[in-house]
């Protein structure tokens, strides 16, 4: 049992229609989680290239680029019920044929679900910051977890990572440094205004409002 988790769980906070999302569209877009390796042929029906969106949040990232990208298929996991529910009243609305979610740890689902060598992408934006030091050990980005993404990527798959927050852009440069699996195609620190591979998301958005900058960094996984 893994004990120190990346998220605290929300409960009590999803709206009706976002509930009755969750039970009418997950047949369409969800994806349970199980100890099972998935099939993403038989998952989206095409043999186009997986891209996997990790802690996704309201998924308009995952849509702007589901929408953007036909020839891809986009995987996004999130933990929390309320941004599911918003993620899938969009799909619906705007007839995404190309998006697949599913509900759970990120760590757990690649785990058991994502097979080894699968992805030609994983994108992480804005991993939450736990900002104060005894919560260090909650972030997301650590050697093991990019050990594991690369893993799942396939020969020069990419990580692309986004944060906001200063001491966690530190942090992520030294896990960098310290890791053999990837090498730095593009580490960029802006204000929101240069030309990016990934759309701007919604948490960044209020980053940028206050005045925050970003770091983006490419990862290129090494053969
Ligand atoms: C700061 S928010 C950013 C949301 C979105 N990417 C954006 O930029 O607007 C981080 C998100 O990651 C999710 N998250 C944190 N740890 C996770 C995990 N282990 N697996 C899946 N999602 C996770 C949280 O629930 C939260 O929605």
């Amino acid at each position: 049992m893994r004990t120190i988790k990346s998220f605290v769980r929300r409960t009590g906070r999803t709206t009706s229609g976002q509930h009755s999302a969750i039970n009418q569209l997950w047949s369409e877009y969800g994806v349970d989680f199980s100890k099972k390796e998935l099939n993403f042929y038989s998952l989206f029906c095409n043999n186009f290239p997986v891209h996997l969106e990790i802690g996704f949040g309201d998924g308009e990232a995952l849509i702007a680029n589901a929408e953007c990208n036909a020839n891809k298929n986009y995987f996004g996991i999130e933990v929390y019920d309320s941004g599911i529910g918003r993620c899938l009243i969009k799909a619906k609305k705007r007839q995404i044929i190309n998006i697949k979610i599913c509900s759970g740890d990120a760590r757990d689902v690649l785990e058991a679900q994502i097979a080894d060598k699968s992805l030609e992408r994983i994108n992480i934006y804005f991993p939450d910051p736990w900002p104060k030091k005894k919560h260090h050990k909650r972030r997301l980005i650590q050697k093991d977890f990019l050990d594991l993404c690369a893993s799942k990527l396939n020969k020069n798959g990419q990580l692309h990572i986004a944060t906001d927050w200063n001491n966690y852009a530190e942090h992520i440069n030294k896990i960098i440094e310290k890791n053999t699996n990837f090498m730095v195609s593009t580490h960029v620190k802006h204000n929101g205004k240069i030309k990016l591979d990934r759309p701007t998301t919604k948490f960044e958005k209020k980053g940028l409002h206050k005045g925050y900058s970003i770091w983006d960094w490419v990862l290129t996984k090494i053969s």
